[in-house]
């Protein structure tokens, strides 16, 4: 039995989130971005973020491999499903769930960036505190985390736990 250790509880999600939202209302006052949800662990996050949004934001997804242990073999990162929208001249918001090694990121920005938007800039519930020291600029984001595998909100564990409303740490090997 995995053990799930509670990291942020629905509560403080949701004020973040407001916060988050009330920050982006107001940097698009002229115009709201595309919201580019990545799959799938995104889902909840953005549904909560986009309905923030007054007038309602046109939504869109990108799916990317799941690279697992592809990562580490090649680091290769497959599109499976690309967004519907028009991406060129548009103000595009990337929403991710958790940054985690930035590879994803990286792969995403490079690749929408290609279609030529007007500002592309990410929003991330989470992202590892060891990213941040490294420099790695996001420019919307929810928590600053440690080095725990975090389920909960959207996030899994090989499709598990992704429905519960807070954020845990999950322990696999825990008895
Ligand atoms: P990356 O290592 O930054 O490329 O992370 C890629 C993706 O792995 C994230 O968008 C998540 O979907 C997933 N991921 C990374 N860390 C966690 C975690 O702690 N829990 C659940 N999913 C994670
Ligand atoms: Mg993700």
């Amino acid at each position: 039995m995995a053990s799930l250790e509670p990291l942020l509880s629905r509560d403080q999600i949701e004020r973040r989130v407001e916060e988050l939202a009330a920050q982006i209302r107001r940097d698009y006052a002229d115009g709201q971005p595309l919201f580019l949800g990545v799959l799938k662990g995104a889902f909840i996050f953005l549904a909560d973020l986009a309905r923030r949004m007054d007038p309602s934001p046109e939504i869109d997804f990108i799916l990317l491999s799941s690279y697992g242990s592809l990562a580490h073999s090649s680091g290769q990162v497959k599109v499976l499903l690309e967004p519907r929208a028009t991406i060129e001249g548009r103000d595009v918001l990337i929403v991710e769930d958790i940054i985690d090694s930035g590879l994803s990121l990286q792969f995403i920005r490079d690749h929408v960036a290609q279609r030529r938007p007007a500002r592309l800039r990410v929003c991330a519930l989470l992202a590892r505190q060891r990213l941040l020291d490294e420099g790695v600029q996001i420019e919307y984001l929810g928590f600053p985390v440690g080095e725990g595998f975090l389920v909960g909100y959207g996030l899994d564990c090989r499709e598990q736990h992704r429905t519960l409303p807070d954020v845990y740490v999950i322990d696999e090997e825990a008895p």
